[in-house]
């Protein structure tokens, strides 16, 4: 992918998540701001944990995209090592004080991704990426490139992206539409969000437009889990997709995990290494 797209895309995250995008993160983020989704994160961190645990003592995890912090501080508390990257000086200020007693445990970087994981001498027991693929345009060539900084056995682990749009049922599509657009309606702009998504339903999309740039998947056809598993288990990786309902309004998030509807996923994947 043309590299000039992956640091539009940058530029535009930076201008999202200024002093006032921290702030209202959360209202955003369904998998910090319900409690059911935090539920299933925390057991998937405390999998992932035990798992890396079983090699190393103390496992290492690289935290692509960490943001405010609410999802990194769970692998400090196991006791994980982690070193946390973002392209967000305000996202990593809040970060940092959220994680502050963790002292020598945690190491921050306000860095891009693009340019961090040139960096090929470490390596991690962990990889994570949350909420993070739908922001990164080129994100196969990315998780390709957190696979080779993976120790043997290491674990790549995403969460709480969108799957794949085209791979979900019209029921679920519309469910997920009625949902959004219940939040949405209470957000403002609501002209200017119509009219964004109108042009974008006619497949135009703009390069210059931070709307279109920030959650590049999310406006697009969402994150492809089948050419991610594809090609982790082309590079020797156990898969294991986890897929679930997730939305921003607080009452449809009960009402589509209730009616068992996925639109959402996670995934642990882990290298196999020869003994
Ligand atoms: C939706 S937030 C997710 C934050 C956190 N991982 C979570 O789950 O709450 C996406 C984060 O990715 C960061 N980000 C976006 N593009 C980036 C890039 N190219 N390099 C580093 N961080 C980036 C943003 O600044 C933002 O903090």
């Amino acid at each position: 992918m043309d590299e000039r797209i992956n640091q539009i895309a940058s530029l535009a995250n930076i201008s999202a998540y200024d002093a006032e995008g921290t702030r209202n993160y959360i209202d955003g983020a369904p998998h910090i701001k319900h409690a059911s989704l935090r539920q299933l994160y925390g057991q998937l961190v405390v999998n992932v944990f035990d798992r890396a645990k079983k090699y190393v003592d103390k496992p290492v995890v690289l935290d692509l995209g960490a943001g405010e912090g609410s999802v990194t501080l769970p692998f400090l508390e196991l006791g994980a090592k982690v070193v946390a990257i973002d392209i967000s000086e305000t996202q990593l200020e809040a970060l940092s004080k959220r994680c502050e007693r963790f002292g020598d445990n945690l190491e921050v970087r306000c860095e891009d991704i693009n340019d961090a994981l040139k960096d090929k001498g470490a390596k991690y027991d962990i990889i994570v990426v949350n909420s993070f693929l739908h922001h990164v345009p080129d994100f196969l060539g990315m998780i390709q490139e957190c696979a080779a900084l993976l120790n043997p056995h290491g674990q790549f682990f995403s969460f709480q992206d969108p799957l794949r749009y085209d791979t979900l049922s019209k029921s679920t599509n519309a469910f997920c539409r009625l949902s959004y657009l219940s939040w949405r309606l209470m957000k403002g702009d609501v002209v200017g969000g119509l009219k964004r998504r109108w042009r974008r339903a006619r497949g135009v999309f703009l390069p210059d437009s931070a709307h279109d740039n920030t959650e590049y998947h999310v406006v697009r056809n969402g994150v492809d889990q089948i050419a991610i598993c594809d090609l982790l288990r082309r590079e020797q990786f156990d898969c294991e997709l986890v897929s679930y309902f997730s939305t921003q309004s607080s009452l449809f998030q009960p009402i589509g995990s209730a009616l068992g509807m996925k639109n959402t996923f996670g995934l642990i994947a882990q290298k196999q290494s020869p003994n």
